[in-house]
């Protein structure tokens, strides 16, 4: 297959730990890499950044007024070539800290929606995309679906649909993803697929 060594995608960890939801991330990582893409990997919950204190700055600036890592974060995510969000369900949703990550780019939303100058270049408007790697605990139908609101908000403002995902049930049972091989492959190939699309 044909290497695509200049596209980079951003790649945001939803979990706390290194566990479960990390390992396929870490096979979607390598998927990409093998396909010839640059991967820059953000441990969100332990990035230091404050949830969204409403300011308003971004309603006329593309950034925001508290400067921290994640303010640091929003040209980076503005210019990749693609993202790769992989994230537990806690309480029926996206955790904590990845949803405060996401609260906070709504500079994206208003640059956007609002003063229709949005922050992504027009041309990787057209192609960016987005693989989604989730895992939850209990094995429920509705499982993803307050999960899957907030993600595909995030990734229309961020200009990035989701092109591909994994969701994985019953993760209380199955404890350990090692014992999953063809769900680790599976990452492996969405994560090469996804540096092969964009
Ligand atoms: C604080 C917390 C809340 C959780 N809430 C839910 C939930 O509402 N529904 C569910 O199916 N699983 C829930 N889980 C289970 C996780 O989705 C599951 O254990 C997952 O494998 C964690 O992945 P990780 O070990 O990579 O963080 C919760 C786990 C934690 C720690």
């Amino acid at each position: 297959m044909k290497k695509n060594t200049q596209k980079t995608i951003v790649a945001l960890l939803g979990s706390p730990l290194k566990g479960n939801t990390a390992l396929l991330l870490e096979n979607a990582i390598s998927g990409a890499k093998k396909a010839g893409a640059t991967v820059l990997q953000y441990h969100v919950p332990h990035l230091k950044f404050s949830s969204c204190l409403g300011f308003g700055f971004c309603k006329k600036y593309p950034s925001c007024q508290m400067e921290d890592e994640v303010t640091a974060l929003f040209p980076i995510l503005a210019n990749a070539n693609g993202c790769i969000i992989a994230t537990p369900v806690m309480t029926m949703g996206v955790p904590g800290a990845l949803k405060s990550f996401m609260d906070r780019c709504q500079v994206f939303f208003y640059a956007k929606y609002i003063r229709k100058d949005p922050m992504v270049p027009v041309e990787l408007r057209k192609t960016r995309k987005t693989l989604l790697l989730a895992i939850s605990g209990m094995n429920r139908p509705d499982n993803f679906d307050g999960l899957m609101q907030t993600i595909n908000t995030f990734c229309d403002i961020v200009d990035a649909p989701i092109s591909e995902s994994l969701f994985i049930r019953d993760m209380d049972n199955i404890l350990d993803l090692k014992t999953r091989p063809d769900f680790l492959q599976q990452a492996y190939e969405k994560g090469a697929k996804l540096a092969h699309e964009i």
